[in-house]
């Protein structure tokens, strides 16, 4: 059976990108495929959070995939740092990690600007590590957004090498996967692009009915059309599409006729969108409240997936060490 493995790092609690890019695909994958669902808290490192934030956030998310609906019956769920066998193939593959190809990487750039007294050398190698959580499975399928892309990228580049390398083909060569045919790119609703943490514009799936209302309220708009069936600019191609991954294609084909034929109202289309996306998010908040408060359950959750977890890294990084040399 092939494998599948991705993370997110617990830097707050999960948005609506994370569901729709990544979490969504998780919950079709865990009936099809072996998968490997993991808490990346290594990767959130290269912000330097607070030790006692730690174990509090892995927890937060524990507490998110379980409410989403990710079973640890099917699937293996998993706290990064408690598979320490990462972090061996995260030093092989970092020996042919080639700077000029690390510098380039767009998200390192981005990183590097908006932290300028802390670019570390965990923030340069952010695509090894990331390489080494997938190839430590031999993964084929990587469930993620559109954001992660260049990410895959390196994560093949690594495999390939490797591979080539040794003469060798044991890396398997990872593909991202999408439920749609592209890649899913949830949009912020302050005109900035996407939806992400560290752009602070973010719906949370734990948010209320009110907090929902005043942050649909406030998204940016224009005058509205005025000539019919006209495209629609990005601040409003936004709300669409946010509204497509949350309201029924009635309530969507409805806003969509009012666009193309200017009569429009914004007011009531934010009023829709934010009830649609509270609806969406009731039932997986209570679920959220319910998990994080059963702290036992969390920890046998994080225990079993961290054995099955190790069985399976500790088979790729004997296979690997041989390869290497180290017999
Ligand atoms: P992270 O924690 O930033 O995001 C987790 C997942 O959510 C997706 N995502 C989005 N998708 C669509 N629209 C958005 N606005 C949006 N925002 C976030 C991301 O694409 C991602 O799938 N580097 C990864 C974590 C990671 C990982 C891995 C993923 C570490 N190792 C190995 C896969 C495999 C990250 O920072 O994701």
């Amino acid at each position: 059976m092939e494998t599948v493995v991705s993370g997110i790092r617990p830097t707050g609690n999960l948005h609506l990108g994370n569901y729709f890019g990544a979490v969504k695909s998780f919950l079709q994958m865990q009936n099809e495929y072996k998968c490997l669902f993991f808490i990346a808290d290594w990767h959130s490192l290269t912000t330097r959070p607070k030790p006692e934030n730690i174990v509090n956030s892995a927890h937060t998310i524990l507490s998110e995939y379980l409410a989403c609906g990710i079973d640890p019956e099917k699937a293996t769920i998993y706290i990064q740092s408690d598979v320490k066998e990462v972090l061996e193939l995260y030093l092989f593959l970092n020996m042919n990690a080639y700077l000029g190809e690390m510098e380039r990487c767009t998200t390192f750039k981005e990183k590097a600007r908006k932290q300028p007294n802390n670019v570390n050398a965990g923030l340069l190698t952010y695509p090894t590590l990331m390489a080494a959580d997938i190839l430590i499975h031999k993964a084929v399928k990587v469930p993620v957004g559109k954001d992660q892309e260049q990410n895959m990228e390196m994560a093949r580049k690594f495999a390939n090498r490797f591979n080539t390398i040794y003469g060798v083909d044991f890396f398997p060569i990872p593909q991202s996967f999408s439920l749609s045919d592209k890649a899913v790119k949830i949009p912020g609703l302050d005109g900035s692009g996407k939806m992400g943490k560290s752009e602070g514009n973010c719906i949370y799936l734990m948010d209320d009915a009110e907090t929902i209302r005043k942050k649909v309220m406030k998204a940016v708009t224009d005058s509205g059309p005025t000539t019919p069936n006209s495209e629609k600019p990005e601040v409003i191609q936004n709300l669409f599409t946010l509204m497509e991954v949350v309201s029924s294609k009635e309530t969507y084909n409805y806003f969509d006729e009012k666009w193309n034929d200017c009569s429009i109202r914004y007011g009531d289309l934010k009023k829709q969108l934010a009830s649609d996306i509270a609806a969406f998010n009731q039932p997986i908040r209570e679920r959220i409240l319910q998990y994080a408060a059963d702290t036992d359950y969390l920890n046998k959750v994080a225990k079993e997936g961290a054995e099955k977890a190790r069985e399976s890294a500790q088979a790729t990084i004997k296979e690997v060490r041989k390869i290497i040399g180290f017999k």
